[in-house]
């Protein structure tokens, strides 16, 4: 099938929007696109075209590290998306190895994804613990890791971190407006959380512990809490 791979321009976001939604049958990861774009950690994100369809799309965002050192510069693969109909032609590995190729000419050091693992093996991803580097979201085999700069995963190992957006987009408690909320889920009751530096730990809610992790650095900033139902 001959497909055009390029970066992603201002005039692809409704397109990219309709392939996430359309791809993973669900709005978040659509949503994590608009988020990482609008905080300018979208640093690569390409588009496939076919006969100036778009009908494709990969997004790489920075990483971090505990305890590597200040010049590492790492990104986490994600979303990956090609329309229904588009699948199983060669899409998604073409844009693979255009987004990797653009990875490693931007000298990253490492890539990594948390997917399947029947899929980004193929790619040259390896099981990312058998390196020393975990996860917030306990996953084993699924958390891969691909090398780009010979030696890079000898020197690299502790707790790898995904942007802040990556809980949010996954939570529940952003509207369609973007504005910021917090909820706190009780007993089946939703409560507004008060900033979360007094957070009890003892959340029974995974969306509000997820952000309340996160809370110190962004959203307590925020002055707009209301409860979301
Ligand atoms: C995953 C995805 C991006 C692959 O794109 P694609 O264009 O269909 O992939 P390709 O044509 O390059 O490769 C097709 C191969 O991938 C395999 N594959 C596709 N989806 C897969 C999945 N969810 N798990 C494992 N393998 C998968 C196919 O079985 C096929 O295998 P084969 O080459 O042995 O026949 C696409 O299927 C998709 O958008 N899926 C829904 C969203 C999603 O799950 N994204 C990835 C999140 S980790």
């Amino acid at each position: 099938m001959n497909v055009e791979i390029r970066t992603e321009t201002a005039d692809d976001a409704a397109a990219v929007r309709n392939v996430n939604e359309l791809a993973f049958g669900g709005d978040a990861e659509a949503r994590l696109v608009e988020m990482l774009r609008a905080a300018h950690k979208a640093v690569i994100s390409l588009v496939a075209l076919h006969q100036n369809r778009l009908v494709g799309h990969i997004l790489f965002s920075p990483i971090t590290i505990a305890s590597s050192p200040a010049h590492f510069r790492g990104l986490g693969l994600g979303p990956l998306a090609v329309l229904p109909e588009f699948q199983s032609k060669g899409i998604g590995s073409s844009l693979m190895l255009h987004g990797l190729e653009a990875c490693r000419r931007n000298s990253y050091d490492l890539v990594v994804v948390l997917g399947h693992t029947k899929y980004y093996p193929r790619f040259g991803f390896l099981r990312a613990k058998d390196y020393g580097l975990d996860n917030e979201y306990k996953a084993e085999d699924t958390f891969m890791v691909l090398e780009l700069q010979s030696g890079a995963l000898q020197k690299l190992k502790g707790l790898v971190k995904y942007s802040p957006e990556f809980h949010l987009a996954a939570a529940n408690g952003i509207d369609r407006q973007h504005t910021l909320v917090c909820v706190w889920r009780r007993n089946s009751r939703l409560v507004p959380v008060d900033p979360c530096r007094h957070c009890p730990g003892n959340f029974d809610c995974r969306i509000a512990v997820l952000l309340c992790c996160i809370s110190d650095r962004e959203i307590c900033r925020l002055s707009i809490w209301q409860a979301v139902g």
